[in-house]
C-alpha cells in the first residue's frame, strides 16, 4: 500500500445490475447502480484512498468504440499523474476480455490498470461484485503491480490471456494455457507469473485509436460445417477493411470460405486466420497463405488488426 490514490473508472455491467428479486440471479438489468453508491455499499474500503468517476453506464453487450476512447483517454489522463498509484475499472463481463486487450495494446502501462467484474446482480443474495472490488483494489496497490489485468473470483488474468469460458459461474474466466497470473487470497496476493509488459507501449497506437475520425471496419467470421463464401462476399461488397476468421482446429477452413477469404485478400482486405478452440493456438506453417492470429483469441486478433490498420 503506497498511499497514493487509486482511481476507480467506472463502465456498468452486472456488478452494477439490479433484478426485483434477491434470488434472481440472471433475471436484472446490467449498468444501473453508480459506482458511488457501490462503492459505499463496501464497508471493508472505508478509509481507502479512492477517488471514483464514472465513464459510461452499459451492458458490456453493447460496448462501443467510442465508449473505448473515453475510457482511454481518462486512463491516460490518470496514470500520468505522479499521486495515482494504479486504476481500477469495473465492467461487463462479457466483453471485458476485449477492453483488457484494448487497453493493454494501446497503454502497456507502466502502473497497474486493474478491470473487475461480478456475474451477479448488487442486489442478489449473495452478490460477488463487492469482494471483486476489494481483491481488485489489493491488486491495484500492490507494490511492483503494473498492465492490464482483470480480477475475477480471487484470481488474477493477465489481459494478452483472459477470456470469459463460463456462463454463470462466478469464476467464469480463465487463462488458458498461459495460466493466471496469480491469486488473491485474504487480501495478500500470491503470484504465479510475470505481470503484462510495459515494453509494448506505443504513443503511435494510443493517439492512432483516440485521434482517429473513424475507425477501420474490421468484422469475425466463423468456419462451421457448410461455410461458403456468402459472408465474405456480402461484407466485401459493403467495404470491410479486414476479417478474422474463427476456423476450425489449427486454422483450418472450408475451402469455400477459404477461396473467398484468399480472393478479399488479394483485393486487398487483411485477413487473419484464429480458431474457434476455446484452449490452443494456430500453430503456424511456411506455406500459410492466410497470416495467423499469434496465438489471439477472434475478438482479440479483431482488436489488433484494427490497430494495425490504424497505424
Ligand atoms: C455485462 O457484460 O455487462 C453483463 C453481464 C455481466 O457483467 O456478467
Amino acid at each position: 500500500m503506497t498511499g497514493r490514490k487509486i482511481v476507480v473508472l467506472a463502465t456498468g455491467g452486472t456488478l452494477a445490475g439490479t433484478a426485483r428479486d434477491a434470488q434472481d440471479n440472471i433475471g436484472y438489468t446490467a449498468a444501473q447502480l453508480g459506482i458511488d453508491q457501490l462503492l459505499a455499499g463496501i464497508p471493508a474500503l472505508k478509509g481507502l484512498p479512492l477517488l471514483a468517476e464514472q465513464v459510461a453506464q452499459v451492458d458490456s453487450k453493447d460496448m462501443t468504440l467510442e465508449i473505448w476512447r473515453q475510457l482511454a483517454l481518462r486512463c491516460a489522463d490518470w496514470l500520468a499523474q505522479d499521486e495515482v498509484a494504479g486504476l481500477m475499472i469495473t465492467h461487463g463481463t462479457d466483453t471485458l476480455e476485449e477492453t483488457a486487450f484494448f487497453l493493454q495494446s494501446v497503454l502497456a502501462p507502466a502502473k497497474p490498470v486493474v478491470l473487475t467484474c461480478a456475474m451477479r446482480p448488487a442486489t442478489a443474495l449473495a452478490p460477488d461484485g463487492p469482494q471483486n472490488i476489494v481483491d481488485a483494489l489489493a491488486v491495484a496497490m500492490a507494490e511492483g503491480a503494473h498492465g492490464v489485468v482483470a480480477v475475477c473470483a480471487g484470481t488474477i488474468h493477465g489481459a494478452q490471456d483472459v477470456a470469459k469460458q463460463h456462463t454463470y459461474r462466478l469464476d467464469a474466466f480463465s487463462s488458458g494455457d498461459a495460466g493466471p497470473i496469480g491469486y488473491v487470497e485474504e487480501g495478500r496476493l500470491r503470484l504465479l507469473r510475470d505481470w503484462p509488459s510495459t515494453a509494448a507501449a506505443s504513443a503511435p497506437a494510443w493517439q492512432n485509436f483516440v485521434k482517429a475520425k473513424a475507425w477501420p471496419r474490421v468484422e469475425i467470421i466463423m468456419n462451421h460445417a457448410g461455410a461458403g463464401a456468402g459472408v465474405v462476399d456480402a461484407l466485401v461488397a459493403q467495404g470491410i477493411d479486414g476479417l478474422v476468421v474463427a476456423a476450425t482446429g489449427n486454422g483450418t477452413v472450408h475451402r469455400e470460405l477459404e477461396a473467398a477469404l484468399k480472393k478479399a485478400q488479394s483485393n486487398g482486405v487483411k485477413v487473419v486466420r484464429s480458431t474457434r478452440c476455446a484452449q490452443g493456438r494456430v500453430l503456424p506453417r511456411p506455406d500459410d497463405v492466410l497470416p495467423d492470429s499469434a496465438g489471439l483469441s477472434p475478438v482479440k486478433a479483431r482488436i489488433a488488426l484494427l490497430l494495425e490498420l490504424l497505424a
